[in-house]
């Protein structure tokens, strides 16, 4: 299986995304590879880093390059770690599992969102890497805090709060798929969607292998782990306020992140609240459409963070070049989500170790031929960003 994701078959994410576009049934693509309304976002996101253009210095001859970084006081060897992405059970059987394994074989860590269909202890031993847990207040703070207590326990070593999820966006690719017919579980409301799944047997017969319909154990609700059914509504009645942040910070004593930051206003009340850390981050375009892409919010949140807060940045990332550019502008590391998505969707660990090495590979060679030896040493003086990108 591995060598499948070989040069020259797989060079690049794109060609990850073609694979799997073929393994999973359309409507586990449509909801990894879409955003919300128009996908504005979604596809300004990735266009945007065409605006940023590099500055190197030619005539240097670097043997090594160096790519470790420190985040939140531990050493990664990447300078980007794996972005929680829910339900990854559904690309591939125990996906969650499989994809911080090939993070932690890489050097790197993994943030496991709450909406998995895995439990956090079961990620956490299954990897040799760092594991974050990005939470949602969904079933409200005694559910959110018991599930905090439970990534405390297995040895998690940061929560990320994610702010940007009001109302889950409106991915209309999901509803054309019939997402909501096939969640009432009646036959007749969910036959004009089911041959999406027999198109796909190899995938099927994977997805019955590992328990069929997903729940969410690190959601555990009165009357058990909530059903897959919820997480619309639950999300609209969890909305994460700052009020909840003040709360979170007095329940979790250890490292901080704020994801869903792209504004100078909201870096600062980050910061106020305690995070040690805040990721620039739209929702890779799944959330409020026509917002600005990250990269075009990343200049203003580096200048309001003024230092005092580790910035993290995603958002479009396909390339090493794009990390490199992020970083060049002022981000700590960058967090991937669907370079690996694509890559767990094509084939499971393989595809996901295949994901993180081409990004490497970019980097390497990228800082190599910009005549830099380490991401520590990227700086504003490596790239030509637009002058009108800087507000104060
Ligand atoms: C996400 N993202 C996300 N973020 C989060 O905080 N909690 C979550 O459960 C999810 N779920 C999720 C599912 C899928 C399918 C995708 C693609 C993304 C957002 C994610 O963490 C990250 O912000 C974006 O994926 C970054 O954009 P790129 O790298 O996908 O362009």
């Amino acid at each position: 299986m591995a060598r499948a994701f070989d040069a020259p078959h797989v060079l690049n994410i794109a060609d990850l995304r073609r694979l799997a576009k073929r393994r999973v049934p359309r409507i586990v693509f449509d909801y990894i590879d879409g955003g919300a309304d128009g996908e504005v976002t979604l596809r300004e996101n990735c266009r945007v880093f065409d605006d940023v253009m590099f500055r190197p210095r030619n005539a240097v001859a670097i043997p090594t390059i160096d790519l470790r970084t420190r985040v939140l006081g531990a050493e990664l060897a990447l300078p980007f770690l794996l972005a929680p992405v829910g339900s990854s059970r559904m690309f591939y059987p125990r996906g969650e599992v499989v994809a911080a394994r090939a993070a932690g074989k890489a050097g790197t860590g993994y943030i496991l969102s709450t909406l998995s269909g895995t439990r956090v202890d079961e990620v956490k031993a299954g990897t040799t890497g760092p594991v974050w847990y990005q939470v949602y207040l969904v079933g409200g703070r005694d559910v959110a805090l018991a599930g905090i207590e439970r990534a405390r326990a297995c040895g998690c070593t940061a929560l990320v709060v994610t702010i940007d999820t009001a109302v889950a966006g409106m991915r209309e690719r999901d509803f054309k798929n019939g997402t909501k017919e096939l969640l009432t579980r009646r036959p007749f409301t969910m036959l004009p969607y089911v041959h999406q799944f027999l198109a796909r047997p190899w995938w099927l017969a994977g997805f019955l292998r590992d328990g069929g319909t997903m729940s969410f154990p690190n959601v555990v609700l009165p009357d058990g782990p909530m059903s897959y059914a919820d997480v619309g509504a639950a999300l609209e009645k969890s909305t994460v306020s700052w009020d909840d942040l003040e709360w979170i910070r007095s329940a979790w004593k250890g490292p901080l992140v704020v994801k869903g930051v792209l504004v100078g206003d909201d870096a600062r009340r980050a910061v106020d609240e305690g995070a040690d850390a805040i990721v620039v981050s739209n929702h890779g375009g799944r959330q409020l459409d026509g917002v600005y892409p990250t990269l075009r919010a990343l200049p203003e949140v580096v200048t309001a963070a003024k230092g005092r807060t580790e910035v993290l940045f995603d958002g479009g990332i396909r390339r090493g070049a794009d990390v490199a550019k992020a970083l060049a502008m002022g981000a700590r590391a960058a967090l991937i989500g669907r370079a690996y998505a694509y890559g767990l969707g094509a084939g499971g660990e393989a595809g996901v170790t295949r994901a993180i090495q081409i990004l490497r590979a970019d980097l390497i060679r990228t800082l190599k031929l910009l005549g830099c030896a380490s991401v520590a040493d990227l700086n504003a003086s490596h790239v030509t960003v637009p002058a009108d990108w800087q507000r104060t």
